[in-house]
């Protein structure tokens, strides 16, 4: 029974196996009180014995005559605003009277099994209703005539906890909805360092770990997407909590547009977290009769460090997040021309690529970006989705049909969100942009954004797109986004309505995603937003996995990659093998070295495979071969992060498989050390009392030796040659043996 409720004594306790998350209905007060969330502790009859009060000099309090009911020293469940808690709130409404204050008092609950779904946004899901149990709990502010119900999911068989939260207008006049956060969590200490992601373009999901400091910090963005900068996520671990133990609570949102992650640690330290949209630039409008969603926070709480929590997410982003067949489907190895040819191609190079492809054992050959419009540079064409007939004289139809009968599958790249000016669909639709009246529309490489708060916008680019896609053969199809919003404003919405405009741009986004996922529920979707500018869980419930970063020079690409797993399983991370000097970093690292990384990901290649030599086309050759053979367990095993590459000039990272009985471990070292020491890799997640047989040791050695006095690696063993050189690497396949 993971839902336990104590009608008496109004509280709530959420628990399985591994978590326990306690909150109570205050006394006299009605609101709710946080009371625990962290490890499982027994259920008990009441645990109002957590519950703190005293008397604070210098407080606020809400009742006549006590002064202990000052909600600044209250743990709260979803706090509100200036009735005698002064730090930030988890919601605010504007009311008819221009007052900013709300008091929503308890009414009831109700038990669900499962999980409900989230109107027109994206979440996870259960498969059975006895996967979870769903708590609501109704809130009822009477001044406002408003009704609040807070949403928590608590899932059977592993750490999570989803919350959101629903707003109701059961009054006559409307309100306006100046703030709207998924979750709130008070927690008793400030013992923690917080940890984000954070980056840029080409350098995505790099590592930060801080200490809390007094008062507020946070990540967000303001850019109508997720971004590059910062990705939705937050964790706050203890101190002494390493990748392999210790206590971390993650919390990520399902989101992909404006969003705020915030730490705010007060006088008395308590550290508030809050997730949700960015309240800098929303203001939505609730009228009468109308409801709010806010997307959903998914909360991991792990005892088994950052790895724990990380695996968590992987389990549950793979199997409850992402939908559709390709959900429990490995990924194709694929080809994906842009780094090979850029707008350059026609359809005889691309056909000569798409041989050489298959020569090589790859499976689906990828059109990036150029085949439409006159789309000869990144100055025109976005919005004219129809084939440019001098490149390719038989269209997306033709091309299509002759790289299947190579036997290969054929994917498309479109960016549906962008128009330049200089295309047909601009010049039909001048008005279609986001852009604001009487003032410079900026640009971003030379594009401009469709306003998909518009109905009309999303159908009319679902059209088009299902024309080509209708009448072709394609098996993928690559989603870009290549721009922030800027000057946003909305000619199709009136003034008071112009914060809503963000949200309901990422409403559209879904809403098309959702109506080509129907129409094409056999096409694999990878979404890209220059790289991981959108790589968020909101985008991986439409599209299965997400291109990481458009630099793919392999010694960056650990980073990214290695912070991208702190959250996406690796089924998700678009990773592929380029060109060397690489396009971005100018950097050349070896060939097999570029493929040890990407590996770890959905496997591709994105060069010009004609320029490469025989002896690099038998080393691609065995890459496929040995990634076919592997993917499975890559890509649905359990990863642990061995060794960070951000804290020195090597990394390692693994993967088991569900059995234990087989493993992939990836080494890597960025510089030669002429006359290193020995180093010693401690594994993970092996069978303690299982024998292994790791590729290039003649022992073969137990499980618990592996991950307690490691894998024993030298220089020799990271290269053949007698001077590995900078960049090298080297992958161990690892079997369980009989005894
Ligand atoms: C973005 C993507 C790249 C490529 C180009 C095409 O930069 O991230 O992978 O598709 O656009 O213009």
């Amino acid at each position: 029974m993971p839902v336990f409720v104590n009608e008496k004594t109004k509280e709530f306790h959420l628990t399985n196996d591994a978590v326990s998350y306690i909150f109570c209905v205050m006394d006299h007060l009605w609101q709710l009180e946080h009371l625990y969330y962290g490890k499982k502790i027994r259920h008990r009859p009441s645990f109002r014995h957590l519950t703190e009060r005293k008397k604070h000099g210098a407080s606020a309090n809400r009742l006549e005559g006590n002064h202990t009911s000052s909600l600044e020293y209250i743990k709260q469940e979803y706090p509100s605003y200036g009735t005698t808690d002064f730090r930030y709130p988890a919601f605010e409404i504007r009311d008819t009277i221009g007052s900013r204050i709300a008091d929503f008092r308890y009414q009831g609950y109700q038990l669900k099994k499962g999980k409900p779904t989230l109107k027109g946004l994206p979440a996870v899901y259960v498969e059975d209703d006895n996967e979870a149990d769903t708590l609501e709990i109704y809130l009822f502010d009477h001044v406002l005539e408003m009704q609040l119900i807070l949403s928590y999911t608590i899932y059977a068989g592993c750490n999570v906890l989803t919350r959101h939260a629903v707003f109701t207008n059961r009054g006559r006049r409307h309100v306006y909805l100046n703030e709207a956060m998924s979750a709130s969590v008070d927690f008793p200490d400030d013992h923690f360092e917080m940890v984000t992601l954070h980056g840029a373009w080409a350098r995505e999901n790099h590592v930060q770990v801080k200490p809390l400091a007094k008062g507020v910090q946070s990540v967000s963005s303001a850019r109508g997407a997720s971004s590059h900068q910062f990705n939705p996520f937050l964790a706050l671990k203890r101190p002494e909590a390493t990748e392999r133990s210790g206590e971390v609570y993650g919390f990520s949102f399902v989101y992909s547009g404006n969003f705020l992650a915030r730490a705010e640690v007060d006088n008395f330290q308590v550290t508030r977290v809050m997730m949700g949209i960015n309240p800098f630039q929303f203001r939505w409008k609730l009228n009468p009769g109308e409801t709010f969603v806010t997307p959903e926070c998914v909360m991991v709480y792990s005892d088994q460090g950052l790895n724990g929590m990380s695996q968590t997410y992987h389990h549950l982003y793979r199997e409850r997040l992402v939908r559709g067949v390709w959900r429990d489907k490995t990924r194709p190895v694929l080809f994906n021309s842009w780094e090979a040819t850029y707008f350059k191609f026609d359809e005889e190079k691309i056909l000569t690529l798409a041989k050489e492809a298959k020569n090589l054992g790859i499976e689906l050959f990828v059109l990036d970006d150029g085949w439409f419009g006159n789309r000869n540079n990144d100055k025109s064409s976005l919005g004219d989705w129809t084939a440019n007939l001098e490149k390719l004289p038989e269209g997306i139809k033709g091309l299509s049909e002759k790289i299947e009968a190579l036997g290969m599958k054929f994917g498309l790249w479109f960016e549906p969100e962008m128009v330049n000016k200089d295309s047909d669909l601009y010049r039909r639709h001048p008005d279609w942009v986001i852009a604001t009246p009487n003032r410079p529309m900026s640009h971003g490489r030379n594009q401009y954004v469709l306003d998909f708060s518009r109905d009309e916008v999303v159908e009319t680019l679902f059209q088009a797109m299902c024309e080509t896609i209708g009448s072709s053969k394609i098996s993928y199809m690559k989603w870009d986004m290549n721009r922030n919003i800027t000057e946003v404003f909305s000619r199709a919405w009136p003034k008071n309505q112009q914060g809503e405009v963000f949200h309901r741009y990422i409403l559209g986004v879904y809403k098309l995603y959702e109506k080509l996922i129907e129409h094409f529920p056999a096409i694999l979707f990878e979404s890209c937003a220059s790289g991981g500018g959108r790589f968020d869980p909101g985008m991986l419930y439409y599209a299965p996995q997400t291109w990481a970063s458009d630099d793919t020079d392999a010694a960056e690409r650990l980073k990214i990659q290695y912070g991208t797993s702190f959250v996406y399983p690796l089924s998700s991370i678009g990773s592929h093998v380029s060109a060397v000097p690489n396009h971005q970093a100018g950097r050349i690292t070896p060939l097999h070295t570029r493929a040890n990384v990407a590996y770890f990901g959905t496997f591709g290649y994105e060069l010009d495979i004609t320029l490469l030599s025989k002896d690099e086309k038998a080393v691609i050759r065995k890459q496929t071969a040995f990634f076919k053979e592997k993917r499975a367990l890559i890509q649905f095993g359990r990863f642990y992060r061995l060794e960070s590459p951000f804290e020195s000039g090597q990394a390692a990272w693994m993967v088991v498989s569900a059995d234990q009985k087989e493993a992939l471990a990836g080494c890597y070292q960025m510089y030669a050390r002429p006359n290193a020491p020995f180093s010693r890799i401690r594994l993970q997640g092996l069978d303690a009392g299982r024998l292994y047989q790791v590729d290039g040791y003649q022992e073969t050695v137990y499980g618990d030796e592996l991950m307690h006095a490691g894998l024993l690696l030298t220089e020799s063993m990271l290269s053949s040659k007698k001077r590995p050189g900078d960049y090298a690497s080297r992958l161990f396949s690892i079997r369980a043996v009989p005894d």
